[in-house]
């Protein structure tokens, strides 16, 4: 089955049927497992260096952070970031239906989340695991007023957003609205996205330009993100791995 709405660089594999699942057993097998799908340690060490010490000062203050995860899928890397799993704990959560159907690690914040993603039944998923408190469906590239209205709430009033492996699906203009939003915010805010390499590089530097005009930086780090595909070792002769750069930003003050 394909998902119509998403848009993928075409030297990219292509992943759209596991995104809409039941249940993320096979986004387990068929991404975490067959192509060892490491990225989460690495979204995992970032957040614990750059973003974890002054959450955990925030929220030791009695207020819930909101978290968002955009375009977040089934939640591995809030379970990540959030929850403290790494790479293995995830795959052992994920291991069969029964196991994935609660979340095996507690969130190590205080923290209300909210799943965004345009996969209905990975939201339903990530509802029903505890992995998200509040879900929002939408395709992000064309949402109708009233989600996108909810979207921009929900960004405004984030504490953390995190987008990974999934800004790469969006065009110039939704990243830029959606960061406009994420920006309004009042209080101190944290993002943390990555980009993919080789794939779809001009578009990874605008959305990069897009973020740098709203935000500080806050640093980042190079790192594996997973095997390539046999499709993509035939359009990128050589390389084994995909790997990621991974950002963190923060509102302006
Ligand atoms: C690779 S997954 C990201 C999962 C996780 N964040 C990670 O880093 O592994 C990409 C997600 O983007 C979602 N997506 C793709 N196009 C989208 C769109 N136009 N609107 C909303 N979500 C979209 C897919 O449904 C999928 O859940």
């Amino acid at each position: 089955m394909s998902n119509s709405g998403v848009k993928t660089d075409e030297k990219k594999q292509h992943f759209d049927d596991i995104y809409v699942a039941e249940n993320p057993v096979p986004f387990k097998e068929r991404i975490l497992d067959a192509l060892t799908y490491v990225s989460d340690n690495f979204n995992r060490q970032s957040f614990d260096r750059l973003i974890l010490p002054w959450a955990e000062a925030k929220a030791a203050k009695g207020t819930p952070l909101n978290f968002v995860d955009l375009a977040g899928c089934f939640g591995n890397t809030t379970m990540a970031t959030l929850n403290g799993m790494d790479y293995e704990a995830i795959r052992d959560n994920w291991k069969d239906a029964a196991s994935a159907r609660t979340v095996a690690q507690p969130r190590r914040l205080n923290a209300h989340v909210t799943g965004i993603d345009i996969s209905h039944s990975a939201l339903a998923y990530g509802q029903s695991a505890g992995i998200y408190d509040e879900v929002i469906q939408a395709d992000l590239n064309q949402p109708d007023a009233d989600t996108r209205a909810r979207i921009e709430a929900s960004l405004r009033a984030a504490n953390i957003m995190i987008s990974t492996a999934a800004l790469v699906y969006l065009e110039p203009q939704a990243v830029a609205s959606l960061m406009d939003a994420f920006a309004e915010g009042g209080d101190e805010g944290y993002l943390l996205v990555n980009f993919l390499n080789p794939f779809a590089l001009e578009a990874a530097d605008a959305t990069k330009r897009t973020l740098l005009e709203r935000f500080e930086f806050v640093g980042s780090m190079a790192s594996r993100h997973r095997m390539m595909s046999p499709i993509e070792r035939e359009n990128y002769p050589g390389e084994e791995w995909v790997l990621l750069e991974i950002w963190v930003l923060r509102r302006r003050r």
